[in-house]
């Protein structure tokens, strides 16, 4: 078995072009939204985390300086020395509540209102991602209170600092985790895309050119899929295509064999049965000898040849075979024509007369056997489309073969003097197994016809508006070539 990969590439069948987007385009455009969503979930905790532990960074810082705040003697820090320390911090107040009491540790530039406050002691995860977007969308520079658990004995601890600064953090810190993301991103969705190139859409690629390429060329073996090693199902996939042409392979080879072998049979039945008719004729007339050994067989004869065109007639049933091509050369008609004559049995037949009109010494262009059967079928024809008539028109009953030729045309037509073609057989009239009125007729005599005159290059057609039936065969000469005049010129 020959392999598909051996086949060059020029020859190897280009796979139909897929009708919108092929799954190598479909991986990609998955994996870019699906690692996007993997990159929002990961960024709306991460932001709330920012903002909560820049909150706590806060409140750190304001409990480290409440602690020196406090530690100062009768609680008295210099204005100079309290403002350091809130710059450092980056708070405008720090104050704690230590029971009933509530003290302002530290304080400058205290804005005249607060404008809103943030308790991180009861924060949920929620209320943290919400507080932090919240804080992202809103505009402008304003005073926030933060409070949260302070150290020691004291109730909470609260600070004022401004919402900007750490407003801009947060700016920072996304677009940060922004192109980082994306650089995951496009790092993975490259990844995962020429993971999937190659384990899945290379594979499948394979499977669908090779599809393609059997579909052209059904019985070449040669297009049956090469299964790789592969355990997957796509490996399945293969060695169930791989056995499925090979079956269907062989399965075509034999179907192909056995219908050129039953058409061959269905012709040469219908000569055989054309063949044997005629012997019958004979023998009929065998039956009338008086010498009692004949009158002995003549009976056994007839029986036999009886069952033979029965059984050809039964076996005709095949379709039609390949003829093979005409061996031509330029022949005298009038031989062949008395030899159907004969054949037919109408030599012998005074009930049916015989006009050959035949100019003399017509010659024409085509293979004598296949003329003969051609002309064999259209004079049977017509005897038999005379063979219904009642007998009191015995004298018109005639059959007429003429022969001319115009230029390097020979035309040739059997008329006779019968009720004419039938309208419903003129319709598929050099059709197989088509127009058949005739009891015991098969209706492939006139196809046969039509296929060996147009494998002569001619023409075979019934005349319109006739007596009868005349069917006319049009036979052109091979065309010379000029060389070969030329040659034959230099010769002589
Ligand atoms: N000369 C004719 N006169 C009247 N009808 C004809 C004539 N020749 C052919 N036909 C009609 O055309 C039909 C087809 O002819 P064809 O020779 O193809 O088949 P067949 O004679 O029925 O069978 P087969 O020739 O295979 O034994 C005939 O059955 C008949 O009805
Ligand atoms: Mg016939």
């Amino acid at each position: 078995m020959a392999a598909t990969d051996a086949q060059p590439t020029s020859e190897r069948p280009r796979p139909k072009a897929p009708r919108r987007l092929g799954l190598s385009g479909k991986l990609l455009l998955l994996t870019i939204p699906l690692v996007m969503i993997a990159g929002i979930l990961i960024y709306v905790p991460a932001i709330a985390n920012f903002w909560m532990n820049r909150l706590n960074d806060r409140l750190a810082a304001a409990n480290t300086a409440a602690l020196v705040l406090d530690a100062a003697p009768l609680g008295m820090v210099p204005d100079s020395l309290s403002r350091q320390i809130l710059t450092s911090i980056g708070a405008r107040a720090v104050a704690i509540k230590m029971g009933q009491q509530r003290r302002l540790l530290a304080s400058a530039d205290l804005p005249p209102a607060i404008d809103h406050d943030i308790d991180i002691r009861n924060m949920t995860v929620w209320s943290a991602i919400t507080g932090s977007f919240e804080m992202m969308l809103e505009s402008g520079n304003q005073a926030i209170r933060v409070i949260g658990p302070a150290p020691g004995g004291a109730q909470f601890i609260e600070t004022v600092i401004d919402e900007l600064p750490l407003r801009q953090a947060m700016y920072r810190f996304s677009r940060n985790l922004l192109l980082i993301s994306l650089g995951i991103a496009v790092l993975t969705a490259a990844l995962v895309y020429l993971a999937l190139h190659f384990l899945f859409v290379r594979p499948m690629r394979r499977l669908t050119a090779n599809l393609a390429g059997f579909h052209e060329d059904p019985e070449n073996s040669a297009r049956i899929i090469v299964p790789s090693q592969r355990g997957d199902e796509i490996g399945v996939a293969e060695r169930e295509l791989s056995d499925m042409q090979r079956d269907l392979v062989s399965m075509l080879h034999q179907k192909s064999r056995l219908a050129a072998l039953g058409l061959a049979v269905s012709k040469i039945n219908h000569d055989l049965r054309n063949l044997l008719a005629s012997s019958q004729l004979l023998s009929d007339q065998l039956a009338s000898v008086p010498d009692p050994r004949v009158q002995r067989f003549a009976p056994k004869l007839m029986r036999s040849l009886e069952r033979a065109i029965a059984f050809c007639q039964s076996t005709l049933s095949y379709g039609r075979a390949q003829e093979a091509a005409p061996d031509r050369r330029m022949i005298p008609i009038e031989p062949v024509v008395s030899e159907v004559r004969e054949t037919a049995g109408l030599a012998s037949d005074a009930s049916i007369g015989w006009i050959n009109a035949i100019e003399r010494g017509l010659t024409v262009d085509a293979d004598p056997d296949q003329l003969f059967r051609v002309l064999l079928n259209l004079v049977r024809n017509a005897a038999q489309a005379l063979e219904g008539r009642p007998r009191s028109d015995a004298a018109s009953m005639q059959i007429r073969i003429t022969g001319r030729r115009e230029g390097a045309v020979a035309i040739l037509e059997v008329s006779d003097t019968g009720p004419g073609v039938p309208a419903k057989a003129r319709e598929h009239l050099f059709e197989a197994f088509q127009t058949s009125s005739r009891p015991g007729g098969s209706g492939l005599g006139l196809a046969i016809a039509a296929e060996l005159v147009r494998a002569h290059g001619g023409d075979i057609h019934l005349v319109e508006g006739t007596i009868g039936a005349t069917f006319r065969i049009v036979i052109p000469d091979r065309p010379v070539e000029l060389l070969t005049i030329r040659n034959e010129r230099q010769r002589a």
